[in-house]
């Protein structure tokens, strides 16, 4: 049986060890390098997590005159601890808090990144209205995710339906029964279309709504089976290690029946001015 793994004194199921894969550096970069930039000196990095965006936030500032002042936010106060411990820059802090109630956390803001995590608020309209209220007018909104209608590459929505069943059916070697299977309520996904036109019902204008598509490896399909928000989506109520270890073995199976040793995934990738 596996344990859940990452470096000594990482918290276990935790997102850090997925953020080390090089395609989830270019995902987050590509929203980056659209949507922050000289100018843009109040920067909120929303949902983030243990801070790996963060440190992509200041990395592109360094220098800036004048210095940014990056905010980051988010509900975990684990996730929270980490990103104090590793991120040490004056030009940023970290506060505990929710989309849902953005304006009230953070001053008018010229720009708001909210990276792979918009997929797990309940109420997608009533956040990107939080976010325009957080936005100075001209501010930019960015925001990509991989959960969404249309995130599956044409041929591949068997690997992912595979990989959950075969989760499923390990558990149920244990006596451990999944009540459903499928996107937990708080996971609805949208599509393209349908996240365009909730910013503009938000009063945020899209300027870019694309599709990166990434190669995802064995490895680094491990390390998401083993983050806990991910173990939650996709086995509803099971208790996080045994859920874990269900998708490892689970994953192992998938790919020797399919004989893959990757698969294709898209990110959704949207811009968006506030009016
Ligand atoms: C997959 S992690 C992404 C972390 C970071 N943005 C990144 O891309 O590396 C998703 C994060 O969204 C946070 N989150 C969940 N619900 C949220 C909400 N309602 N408001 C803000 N953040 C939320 C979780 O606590 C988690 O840290």
């Amino acid at each position: 049986m596996t344990h859940a793994t990452g470096a000594p004194g990482e918290d276990s199921f935790s997102f850090t060890p997925f953020t080390r894969h090089p395609f989830f550096t270019q995902v987050n970069r590509w929203i980056i390098d659209m949507v922050i930039g000289p100018g843009r000196q109040i920067i909120v990095d929303l949902g983030c997590g243990p801070g790996a965006v963060t440190k992509l936030i200041l990395e592109r500032l360094s220098g800036a005159e004048p210095p940014p002042h990056v905010i980051g936010v988010d509900p975990s106060p684990s996730a929270i601890a980490r990103a104090r411990a590793c991120i040490s820059s004056r030009f940023a802090e970290f506060k505990e808090g929710t989309a849902e109630l953005l304006s009230r956390l953070v001053p008018p803001a010229d720009a708001v990144v909210f990276l792979n995590a918009i997929h797990l608020v309940q109420d997608k309209r009533q956040v990107l209205g939080e976010i325009r209220k957080a936005l100075k007018p001209r501010g930019l909104l960015g925001f990509n995710s991989t959960f969404f209608n249309g995130a599956y590459v044409e041929g591949t929505g068997g690997f992912w339906r595979r990989w959950v069943v075969r989760a499923v059916q390990v558990l149920r070697e244990q006596g451990i029964t999944v009540k459903h299977e499928g996107h937990a309520a708080a996971m609805q996904w949208l599509s393209a279309e349908e996240y365009a036109q909730a910013c503009r019902d938000a009063g945020l204008r899209p300027t870019s709504v694309e599709l990166v598509k990434v190669d995802m490896s064995a490895e680094s399909l491990a390390d998401i089976g083993r983050f806990s928000l991910f173990i939650e989506g996709a086995l509803p109520g099971v208790p996080l290690q045994e859920g874990s270890d269900a998708l490892q073995v689970g994953l192992e199976r998938t790919m020797d029946e399919l004989k893959v040793d990757s698969v294709q995934r898209n990110w959704l990738e949207v811009v968006a001015e506030a009016d």
